[in-house]
């Protein structure tokens, strides 16, 4: 069971959010592929750190924000009071609808999970795209182990490489950026 935040750490992502939102998430979002009429799933939404800037890219789509915390989501929620194309989603992805989506993106959420529960987060992640659809990741760099167990799992699930590289986030450090498309 994943623990919620502390106050604490809720106010330092907000404070990382007003100084870093434009270097670190609106880069992110700016290299998602969006058109303005998606699905999108942000997976692991955090306090909608990335949401905030996709969710401006979707003027006839929709963008649904997911998160095993109810603190992070109300967090979410606050951050993206102003938008009406947001649906909110607690708990796990298991949950999640069959080929519903046409894009998903995790940032910084999957090294975070137990590789017991990957074998599951991952199927359902790739379940959840309609076929064409893509996945986007990007991952400290520096969990070199957890990310080969994600890349494997990715690419069993009927998800083929498109795209990978390096890329030094600032704060962050170096972080892997990957994107799927599903078969
Ligand atoms: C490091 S934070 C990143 C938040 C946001 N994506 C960002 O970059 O600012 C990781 C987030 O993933 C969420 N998370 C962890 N395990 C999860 C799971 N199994 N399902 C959904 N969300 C999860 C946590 O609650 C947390 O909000």
């Amino acid at each position: 069971m994943k623990s919620e935040p502390a106050r604490l750490e809720i106010f330092l992502a907000r404070l990382a959010f007003l100084l870093c939102g434009k270097s670190v998430y609106k880069t992110f979002a700016d290299g998602l592929p969006v058109a303005g009429g998606e699905r999108v799933l942000d997976f692991g939404c955090g306090m909608g750190t990335v949401a905030y800037y996709v969710a401006q890219k979707l003027p006839h789509g929709s963008l649904t924000c997911l998160d095993i915390s109810e603190r992070w989501l109300k967090a979410c929620r606050k951050t993206l009071r102003n938008f009406r194309n947001i649906d909110y989603l607690h708990g796990e992805s298991v949950a999640l609808p069959g080929e519903n989506f046409d894009l998903a993106y995790c940032h910084f959420v999957l090294h975070d999970i137990p590789e017991s529960e990957l074998a599951s987060v991952i199927p359902a992640l790739a379940r959840s795209l309609k076929p064409g659809g893509t996945l986007v990741f990007r991952e400290p760099l520096e969990q070199i182990k957890k990310l080969n167990l994600i890349k494997r799992l990715v690419e069993q699930n009927r998800l083929l490489l498109k795209d990978s590289r390096i890329t030094d986030i600032p704060l962050m450090g170096n972080a892997l950026e990957s994107v799927y498309i599903k078969y």
